[in-house]
């Protein structure tokens, strides 16, 4: 693969929140996960685990879990403050309900060897505690899944279908790990809706590499 071609592909992935009403071959999905799962992954754990919703009646429920969490919010005095903003969130939340398949992802919690040993010190040594907030804060867990998205994201583009990472349907985390029969010991992180483009979306803007790179001699 010529350098300008893994270009190409990478510039022209745009998130897609419009599908065609055509189903996905789950064959299709099925390979561009496995694909994904060669992602680069703390400790060589692959602590991720896929689900490939199709079904609409999964969708629906997905969806409608995340629109009354969102109807919950927005019916809390609050919201009142911010207006129109609120209102449109909440208009729009679902719409990911409309793709022909979901991929939901999740990371599986497990514990380094120097997890296990800072947290065998205990409380009382501040600077074990704060060599694990140092950890923390740099969560190798959610990395390494979010690698694989990345890759994901990517392959599906590479395929002619069109995807959005989300997070914000976790407001209604606890109900969608229900739908979704998620066992414990994983958390849900994203879910990717997923189909035949109907939307083109143009480029965005991008800040240039000088504003977001230093180089240290
Ligand atoms: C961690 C993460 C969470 C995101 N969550 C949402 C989301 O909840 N809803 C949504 O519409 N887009 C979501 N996005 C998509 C971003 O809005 C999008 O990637 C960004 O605006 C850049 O646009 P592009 O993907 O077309 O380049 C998320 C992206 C990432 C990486």
């Amino acid at each position: 693969m010529e350098f300008t071609d893994l270009e190409k592909l990478i510039k022209t992935r745009r998130s897609i929140r419009a599908w065609q009403d055509k189903e996905v071959p789950e064959k299709l999905l099925m390979q561009a996960i496995e694909l994904a799962t060669w992602a680069p992954n703390a400790g060589n754990q692959q602590n991720w685990h896929f689900y490939i919703v199709q079904n609409k009646e999964t969708i629906k429920a997905l969806t409608d879990a995340v629109q009354a969490s969102a109807d919950r919010i927005t019916s809390w005095p609050e919201a009142k403050k911010f207006g129109d903003a609120a209102t449109t969130w909440k208009q729009k939340v679902g719409f990911f309900g409309t793709a022909p398949a979901i991929i939901a992802v999740t990371a599986s919690q497990y514990q380094s060897i120097a997890d296990r040993l800072l947290a065998a010190r205990g409380e009382s040594d501040p600077q074990a505690r704060q060599t694990r907030e140092w950890r923390n804060s740099a969560d190798s867990r959610i990395q390494s899944v979010s690698s694989a998205i990345a890759y994901l994201l990517l392959i599906l583009h590479q395929m002619g279908l069109g995807a959005v990472w989300m997070t914000g349907p976790m407001q209604a985390k606890g109900e969608l790990e229900k739908i979704l029969k998620v066992s414990s010991g994983k958390d849900l992180i994203a879910l990717i809706p997923v189909g035949y483009p109907a939307e083109k979306p143009a480029s965005k803007d991008h800040k240039p590499v000088e504003e977001v790179t230093e180089v240290i001699h």
